[in-house]
């Protein structure tokens, strides 16, 4: 009985998942979300996990992202009323997706945001202002190498707003901080010149960071006026915005193959596998790890599939190996009967790998839906022009075949 039923309630599911246009056709991150508080490469369009999330859970379930990235199933999730586990091996996405919840479940962040904008603007009171018992780490030994990245006034005005940082007295706050000064980081090693040299317009892009592409002409940015708008946007986001604040959510850096959670802890998960050979997740974040002086060695040690590896000749056996024992860890923590949705890519390098490891899921976990492959309406990971990029959404369940009758 249990197995008949449940077979039409995955019939339902299925014709359900199949009338979603999974292209997303015009599909565009809304500038009133906070999914745009921080630059990442490889994220999901937030309509990827609103759909599966309220197709696969209901309300106050557990829905699990062990790649978590920049946090958009959990922001999903929890305006959803279901409660977020997420987890990265990357320190910096792990910040990232903290702080995009702490903005959207946390009301007194946002005063607190509002005094440091006001702090940030208020410029020349800096040295007054700062109290150097609370200033926080720097790694101050890899000053040469951030003049390298920066004009020395741009490197003046981001050490004057981390102190400003540091001085925040609401750890919540401090965090979406410090992740909106991960993002200034960014924007303020963008090259000087507008052109490069064969006359192309020059795109300030997450590959120069992580290929360690310096550039040329250190051009001066105000770093406290980027920040304080960011802080701005961050602020007119969330304002008001109280919804959320009674979800239960947690973050934390932590490897994909060994999932620091319980048997059968989670009622669903929704996730999207780094793709073999195409981003370098940690070293695009290089100069956030540099200025906070975090280990990039450990980070990038921990991470599946980078870019960087491609070339070696056992990149595809070490990424199916990586993602076998990733699989086997999703299907010890998700509850019977729970849902995993996978979205995986199709990498130009390695064609069919992403077909191995959906197989892969298909032996731990039941296929209920999928592969169904999708265009990505934009861009979603670095592509030139004219190449389309593809990726599978492919949805299974966990069945314990013990318990179903024959
Ligand atoms: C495709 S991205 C996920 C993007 C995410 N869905 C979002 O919307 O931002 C893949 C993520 O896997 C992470 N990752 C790579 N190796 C990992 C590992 N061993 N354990 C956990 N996360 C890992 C990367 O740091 C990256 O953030």
């Amino acid at each position: 009985m249990g197995t008949v039923m449940s077979e039409s309630a995955v019939g339902k599911l299925s014709s359900a998942l199949s009338r979603v246009n999974w292209d997303f056709p015009g599909s565009t991150t809304l500038s009133d979300s906070i999914h745009l508080l921080h630059k990442f490469p490889g994220n999901f369009i937030p309509e990827i996990p609103s759909y599966l999330v309220q197709l696969l859970t209901k309300a106050g379930d557990i829905v699990f992202d062990p790649f978590c990235g920049s946090g958009t199933t959990g922001v999903e999730a929890v305006a959803l009323g279901r409660r977020a586990w997420q987890c990265d091996a990357n320190r910096v996405s792990a910040l990232v997706a903290e702080a995009k919840l702490l903005a959207v479940t946390r009301p007194p962040v946002v005063d607190h945001l509002a005094r440091l904008a006001e702090r940030v603007a208020a410029r020349g009171l800096f040295s007054n202002v700062v109290d150097p018992t609370q200033q926080m780490e720097r790694s101050r030994e890899k000053d040469s190498e951030l003049r390298s990245w920066f004009h020395p006034e741009t490197l003046a005005g981001l050490s004057r707003v981390w102190d400003e940082i540091g001085n925040m007295t609401n750890d919540d706050a401090r965090t979406v901080a410090l992740a909106v000064f991960s993002d200034t980081l960014f924007a303020c090693a963008s090259p000087g010149s507008r052109h490069t040299r064969t006359g192309l317009r020059r795109r300030h892009h997450w590959g120069w960071i992580a290929d360690n592409v310096k550039p040329r002409q250190l051009k001066i940015h105000d770093a406290g006026e980027f920040l304080a708008a960011r802080l701005e946007y961050v602020r007119g986001v969330i304002g008001g915005r109280q919804r959320d604040r009674h979800s239960e959510w947690r973050v934390w850096q932590g490897d994909a193959r060994a999932i620091d959670l319980p048997d059968e802890s989670v009622d669903a998960v929704i996730t999207s596998p780094p793709y073999l050979g195409m981003i370098d997740y940690a070293l695009a974040n290089r100069l956030t790890y540099l200025w906070c002086g975090w280990s990039l060695a450990d980070d990038r040690q921990r991470e599946i599939g980078s870019r960087a590896r491609r070339g070696r000749r056992d990149a595809k056996e070490t990424y199916l190996a990586a993602m076998q024992g990733v699989i086997g860890e999703i299907a010890r923590v998700l509850r019977n009967d729970g849902y995993c949705a996978v979205v995986l890519g199709c990498s130009r390098k390695y064609p069919g790998v992403a077909a191995e490891v959906l197989g892969e899921f298909g032996r731990s976990l039941r296929p209920v839906w999928g592969p169904v492959l999708r265009l990505p309406s934009r861009r979603r990971v670095s592509e030139r022009a004219g190449r389309q990029s593809e990726e599978f959404v492919c949805v299974y369940r966990k069945r314990d075949e013990s318990l179903c009758d024959a």
